[in-house]
């Protein structure tokens, strides 16, 4: 393949690659955009394999062959509810890549022997970078994955002086830095790009270590955006400028998300970062709202009767409805009700689930019509004209301790207001806090009743008796 022909395919590649962003903001776009990024990482590694290695093919078919196999076993195996877990560990992998791409780099001196002055000491910025970026995203998404993945708790470790840690961690990594660029002049630089690779490492453990459970959305899509930057810098490295365009790509749409994340949960994307917030400890109800008191049970026959008498239903799906699979259960719901002429709609928290975006999948999965689907914004002023909400599996975003307490954990955080409709029903199979760690006054209202059980098999139950 000429070397016109891989500018090509590459260009080919980053546009498709564009198209597939652009249609995954969507719902009613997401499957074409899905394809446009396959059709366009088939295209690039492609124009790879033919156009821009010119040896070691057995290795690379190799590496490929098992990276396939894995990435196949994988996808086929995970469960929904392991998605962000599966997302965290990848992005792992990405700065994995970055860290031995760029230590390769170093060691093999036939990649810029012909660099000297500015362009030698560029080269040495490019991997030094490359090394941390990547080291930082490395450890920081295997501590997510355990947090995520319940293997270690979702409270913040809130270390004494974390912040002057930190900053002691930066200016070492940034003299290292020096060192390094001066010493690789020489064809020294080994032991500070070592040295960095450690504090690196280091630093991204602590750092999502020190972020609390409520702010995991946030740490997602800021690792996300990391492993793009860790890519960018691989392609810079490599000198391949599909990967820099890729890289930065998905760098900025995680740092926009990120943006959004924080301006769904109220909080700004510093205070994030620098941790201790969102602790899983939790507070009584009572103290929150003096509310604490008895729920109210029902039982699927009078849920039926209840929606079956109203006009206006609004349905919040939360990470419970994941855990039991009811995606379809609800259609069948829906379906039933809308046949009735009652006004079905569902408000989507932008942190329902595990990870952006989980709910809309879950739905649009079970065929729900894309346009009975609305954002929190748009429908969270109609709740007082709602007959009858569904909670199903969720907790935090329906949580009025957000805005009636401000010593909660997610005091601030946009919520669903549910409590302002006529009637609310919550499903869930007993009185556990949501992924926060903190109690609900939701439950213990007057207008709010309670149905017990698995939200798979109490829809089941509800769907029999609507007949
Ligand atoms: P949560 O607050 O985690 O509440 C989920 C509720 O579902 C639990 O209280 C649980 O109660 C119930 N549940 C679990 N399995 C169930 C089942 N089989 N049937 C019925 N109910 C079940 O969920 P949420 O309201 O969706 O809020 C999301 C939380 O996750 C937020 O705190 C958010 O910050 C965080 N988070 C979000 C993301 C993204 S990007 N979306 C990423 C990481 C963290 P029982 O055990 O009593 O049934």
């Amino acid at each position: 393949m000429t070397e016109g022909l891989v500018t090509v395919s590459y260009l080919g590649a980053i546009i498709l690659f564009i198209l597939a962003l652009g249609g995954l903001s969507n719902q009613e776009t997401a499957r074409r955009g899905n394809l446009y990024g396959i059709i366009g990482m088939a295209l690039a590694l492609l124009a790879t394999i033919w156009g821009a290695v010119d040896g070691n093919y057995g290795l690379l078919l190799g590496g490929l062959a098992a990276g396939a196999a894995i990435g196949f076993l994988l996808a086929r195996r995970v469960q929904m509810t392991q998605m962000p877990e599966l997302v965290a560990i990848l992005h792992s992998l990405v700065g994995l890549a970055a860290v031995l791409v760029g230590l390769s780099t170093f060691l093999d001196p036939s990649h810029a022997e012909h660099l000297t002055g500015a362009e030698q000491s560029i080269h040495l910025v490019e991997i030094y970078l490359g090394v941390l970026i990547g080291a930082v995203t490395f450890s920081g998404s295997i501590i997510a994955f355990c947090k995520l993945s319940g293997k270690l708790s979702g409270k913040p470790l809130t270390l004494p002086a974390r912040h002057w840690l930190n900053l002691v961690l930066l200016i070492l990594a940034i003299l290292l830095g020096a060192l390094f660029v001066k010493q690789g002049a020489d064809g020294g630089g080994l032991t500070p790009l070592l040295l960095m690779t450690v504090i690196a490492l280091l630093f991204g453990i602590h750092m999502v270590l020190a972020i609390g459970g409520a702010d995991m959305p946030v740490v997602v899509s800021m690792l996300n955006s990391y492993s793009g930057w860790a890519a960018a810098a691989t392609g810079f490295m490599l000198g391949n400028d599909l990967l820099i365009v890729v890289g930065a790509l998905v760098g900025s749409s995680g740092a926009i998300l990120s943006h959004i994340m924080c301006k769904a949960m109220n909080r700004k994307f510093f205070s994030v970062i620098a941790g201790g917030f969102g602790n899983g400890g939790g507070k009584s109800v009572s103290t929150a709202t003096g509310e604490a008191g008895e729920v109210i049970a029902i039982s699927p026959a009078e849920t039926a009767s209840l929606l079956s008498s109203a006009k206006e239903v609004m349905i919040i799906p939360g990470y419970g409805m994941a855990v039991a699979q009811a995606q379809h259960t609800v259609n069948e719901v829906v379906k039933h009700l809308r046949g009735k002429g009652i006004n079905v709609r569902f408000g989507i928290h932008p942190v329902a689930g595990r990870m952006p975006g989980h709910m809309n999948v879950l739905l649009a999965e079970a065929k729900v019509p894309y346009d009975i689907v609305f954002e929190m914004d748009e429908i969270n002023a109609d709740f007082p004209k709602i007959d009858v909400s569904v909670v199903i599996g969720a907790n935090d975003i329906v949580n009025p301790s957000a805005q009636e307490d401000a010593d909660s954990p997610i005091a601030g955080m946009p919520v669903l207001e549910v409590w302002k409709g006529k009637t609310t029903i919550v499903l869930k199979r007993g009185m556990a806090a949501g992924y926060a760690g903190v109690d609900n006054p939701l439950f213990y209202k007057d207008n709010t009743r309670m149905l017990f059980g698995d939200a798979r098999e109490t829809l089941d139950a509800v769907l029999k008796e609507l007949g």
